[in-house]
C-alpha cells in the first residue's frame, strides 16, 4: 500500500440526500440450492504494530482495552492476523516473550521510526486471540529472518513434549502447546517485504516451507504464501509456477480501493459524488483482480488445492489532518461501510475458493472497525457491516440471479446493487443487499418459493450522507436500526431498498 500524504483540504460539494423511491424495480432470484459454504474465516481481521493499532488501540499501559476487546467480541472475529503488514518482516518473536521489563526495545523502522518496547508480543496476541475466540494467524519473518527462526517459533508455540523451547514456553507462563496452524511466509515480499522478484521468492517459500510445515502438534500447518498486489499478475505466475502445493494452504492477495493516482477527493470525510462514485468504482474492481488470479492459479494448481486468501484489503484515504502519515489513521463513512458490504458480498460469492479474508485493520489503522481517542472509542460504520454480516459465517452460500440497474456518475458507471445470501444451520436465509447508488431508492422483488418466510426481518446501515461518520462527539451517528422495509406480498417479498444502504434480511 503506499503512503499517503496529507492533501490541503477544499471544500467539495456534499452529496444531496437521497431523493424518494422510485419506480425502478430489480427482480431477485433466490436459487434454493446450497453452493459452497461461507468459510468464517472470510470474516477475518488484523492487528499490526503500526501507529496507534495495537499500542493503545488494543494494549494500553501492560493490559488489554477491554472496552475494544468487548465490543470486538460481539461481531465473532473468526481469524486475527498478526504482527503485520510490513512489521512482520522484521519482527523477531524472541523479543516479545519472556519477562515484560526485560524485554528489548526496538525501533519500528517501518512504521515511523517509533520505539517498540515489545509489551506485545506472542502470548499477549495469543491471549488476545483467547479473549475475542478466534484463531490466530500469524506472518512469519522472511525479509529479515530466517527458517530456522520460523521453525524456531512453531516449536516453541506448538511442541507438547519437552524441549528447550518447548520448557521455555511453560517458564514464561503457557504449559499448553498453543497449537497455532495458520502462517504466513512473509509479507508482500515484492515491496516491503524484501524487494524479491516472484521466481526468487517461490525459491525461498519452497525451503521455509519445508520447515515451517513440521508437525509439532501432530496437526498439519497451513501455510500461506505471499500473493500479489492488486494486478500484478506477473507475481502470481511466478509463484504459482515454482512453489510446492502440498506445502500450500493458500496464497494471498492484497488489494486497497480508493483514489490512487487521483488527488481530488482523496479525504476520509471530505469528498463528493465524484469521489464516491470512483471510490466504488475501485472497490468493486476486487471482484476482477479475484477471477484473474484464481485463473492463473487454476492453471497450474488443476485441483485447486491452493485456496485464495484475500489478507489485506480495505479503503485507503488521506489520514486524518494533524497525524503522521506513516500512522495510517484515517476516518470512516457511511461509504466505507458500503464497501466493506460490497466487498464482503463478493467473497462471499466466490465462497468456493476463497477461504479467508482480512480487513486492514481492526483499529485504528486504515478502515479500522473501531476508533480510540484517550479512552474515547467508537463504532465505525465498517464495524457495524461486520455485525450484521456475521450470520453468513460456516453458512451455505446461495445462488442469486438479478440485473442491476447502473448508478452513474460522470464517467464512473456501475451495478447500483450487489447482493449475496447464505442458509445456516438452523435453516434461516440471510439476503445481504447493497444499493450504491447515492441518490435512488430501489424496489427489490423475490419470489419466496422454497424460502422460509413466517417471519421476516431485518436491519439496515444507513445515514443521510455517504460521508456521515460516527465521531468521538456523535459516536451513535450511524447504528444499525431495524428495517421495516419489507412486506409479503401473495408468494413475494417486496423489498423497498433506500439510497446508500446496506440490508440484511432473515427469513425464518
Ligand atoms: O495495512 C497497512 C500496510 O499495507 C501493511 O503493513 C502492508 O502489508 C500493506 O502495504
Amino acid at each position: 500500500m503506499r503512503t499517503r500524504i496529507l492533501l490541503p483540504l477544499v471544500l467539495l460539494f456534499v452529496i444531496r440526500a437521497s431523493v424518494s423511491a422510485q419506480n425502478t424495480t430489480v427482480t431477485l432470484l433466490v436459487s434454493d440450492t446450497a453452493g459452497p459454504q461461507i468459510s468464517r474465516f472470510i470474516y477475518g481481521q488484523f492487528a499490526e504494530h503500526l501507529g496507534r493499532c495495537v499500542y493503545e488501540g488494543l494494549w494500553k499501559k501492560d493490559t488489554f482495552r477491554m472496552d475494544v476487546v468487548d465490543a470486538l467480541k460481539k461481531i465473532k472475529i473468526p481469524i486475527l492476523r498478526w504482527p503485520g503488514g510490513c512489521f512482520a518482516d522484521q519482527y523477531h518473536w524472541r523479543d516479545g516473550v519472556g519477562p515484560r521489563d526485560k524485554r528489548k526495545k526496538t525501533v519500528n523502522t517501518q512504521w515511523g521510526m517509533v520505539v517498540d518496547n515489545n509489551s506485545f508480543g506472542t502470548h499477549e496476541f495469543l491471549e488476545l486471540c483467547r479473549l475475542l475466540g478466534c484463531e490466530p494467524y500469524i506472518s512469519a519473518n522472511v525479509g529479515t529472518g530466517t527458517p530456522e527462526e520460523m521453525e524456531n517459533w512453531l516449536e516453541y508455540l506448538n511442541y507438547p513434549g519437552e524441549s528447550t523451547l518447548a520448557d521455555l514456553r511453560r517458564q514464561n507462563g503457557h504449559n499448553e502447546p498453543f497449537n497455532v496452524t495458520f502462517w504466513g511466509v512473509g509479507n508482500e515480499s515484492w515491496g516491503c517485504g524484501g524487494y524479491f522478484t516472484p521466481e526468487y521468492y517461490a525459491e525461498v517459500y519452497r525451503r521455509y516451507s519445508r520447515f515451517a510445515s513440521r508437525r509439532f502438534n501432530g496437526q498439519p500447518m497451513k501455510l500461506i504464501a505471499c500473493g500479489p498486489e492488486a494486478d500484478d499478475n506477473a507475481w502470481t505466475e511466478g509463484v504459482m509456477k515454482n512453489i510446492l502445493y502440498r506445502n500450500t494452504w493458500g496464497i494471498g492477495l492484497h488489494y486497497y480501493c480508493g483514489a490512487y493516482g487521483d488527488t481530488i477527493e482523496s479525504s476520509a470525510t471530505h469528498f463528493g459524488e465524484y469521489g464516491y462514485s470512483r471510490d466504488m468504482r475501485s472497490c468493486l474492481r476486487i471482484e476482477e483482480l479475484i477471477n484473474k488470479h484464481l485463473t492463473i492459479m487454476d492453471k497450474y494448481d488443476q485441483q485447486k488445492k491452493v485456496n485464495l486468501v484475500v489478507d489485506e484489503w480495505g479503503i485507503s484515504t488521506d489520514v486524518e489532518p494533524g497525524t503522521p502519515p506513516e500512522f495510517h489513521y484515517q476516518q470512516s463513512s457511511l461509504r466505507d461501510g458500503l464497501i466493506a458490504a460490497t466487498t464482503l458480498n463478493i467473497f462471499n460469492n466466490h465462497a468456493d475458493r476463497i477461504k479467508m479474508a482480512n480487513l486492514a485493520q481492526i483499529v485504528n489503522v486504515v478502515q479500522a472497525l473501531v476508533l480510540t481517542q484517550g479512552d474515547k472509542m467508537l463504532l465505525t460504520p465498517t464495524y457495524h457491516v461486520f455485525d450484521m454480516y456475521k450470520v453468513h459465517q460456516d453458512a451455505h452460500s446461495l445462488v442469486l440471479k438479478f440485473n442491476s440497474p447502473d448508478y452513474v456518475y460522470g464517467k464512473n458507471k456501475i451495478p447500483a446493487i450487489n447482493a449475496s445470501a447464505s442458509r445456516d444451520s438452523l435453516g434461516a436465509v440471510h439476503i445481504s443487499l447493497v444499493n450504491v447508488d447515492a441518490n435512488r431508492a430501489l424496489t427489490i422483488r423475490t419470489s419466496l418459493e422454497g424460502l422460509p418466510s413466517k417471519s421476516i426481518g431485518g436491519q439496515i446501515l444507513t445515514s443521510a450522507k455517504v460521508n456521515d461518520i460516527n465521531s468521538f462527539d456523535q459516536p451513535n451517528n450511524i447504528h444499525l436500526a431495524d428495517f421495516k422495509g419489507a412486506r409479503k406480498e401473495g408468494n413475494e417479498l417486496v423489498v423497498m431498498l433506500p439510497a446508500h444502504s446496506v440490508v440484511m434480511l432473515e427469513l425464518k
